[in-house]
């Protein structure tokens, strides 16, 4: 038997303003986006923003639906306008924030494990690792490079080779 383990390496900055600029500017865009979410179930309110190898910048929103499984979070939303809009084009930065309007928006949200394979299977497709900035309305934020530390040992589609 050998032990094994993994690094997980994260930045963490005590607020927004600690950021490089074009992170900060695309957490603002990712706060500005929770406004279009359509949450009237959770009344969790969030949104993504991402900056694309080809220069564009898109976004997206949780979508939720009477019947709440059918629901998707705004990290997905925004894949699937990536790989829709701009086919085989890498995220080369995703930004994430939310507006809980029943409570507090303070500390970065964490991506559901659902997008967080989804997350995984995008950055293989496209080949490129992906800068994730993490946080909320005000607080901390957090930044890592590449999906992988947020979900180790995935399961991807080598699995089914
Ligand atoms: N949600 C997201 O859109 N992204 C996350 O990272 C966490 C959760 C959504 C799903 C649902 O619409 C609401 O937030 C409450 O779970």
């Amino acid at each position: 038997m050998q032990q094994k383990e993994f690094q997980v390496k994260y930045e963490e900055y005590e607020s927004a303003a600690e950021l490089p600029e074009a992170d900060a500017t695309l957490l603002a865009l990712a706060r500005k986006a929770t406004g279009d979410a359509y949450a009237p179930y959770s009344r969790f309110r969030v949104g993504a923003a991402a900056r694309l190898a080809n220069g564009e910048v898109i976004t997206g929103t949780n979508q939720e639906n009477a019947s709440y499984p059918v629901g998707i979070c705004a990290e997905r939303t925004l894949l699937s306008v990536a790989g829709s809009l701009f086919p085989g084009v890498a995220i080369e930065t995703l930004a994430v924030s939310y507006h809980n309007e029943q409570g507090a928006s303070d500390r970065p949200i964490s991506p559901c494990g659902i997008c967080r394979q989804s997350l995984q299977e995008f950055e293989q497709r496209t080949g490129r690792r992906m800068r994730i900035i993490l946080g909320g309305e005000t607080g901390k934020v957090i930044g890592l490079e590449g999906s992988e530390v947020l979900l180790p040992l995935a399961f991807t589609g080598d699995e089914l080779k």
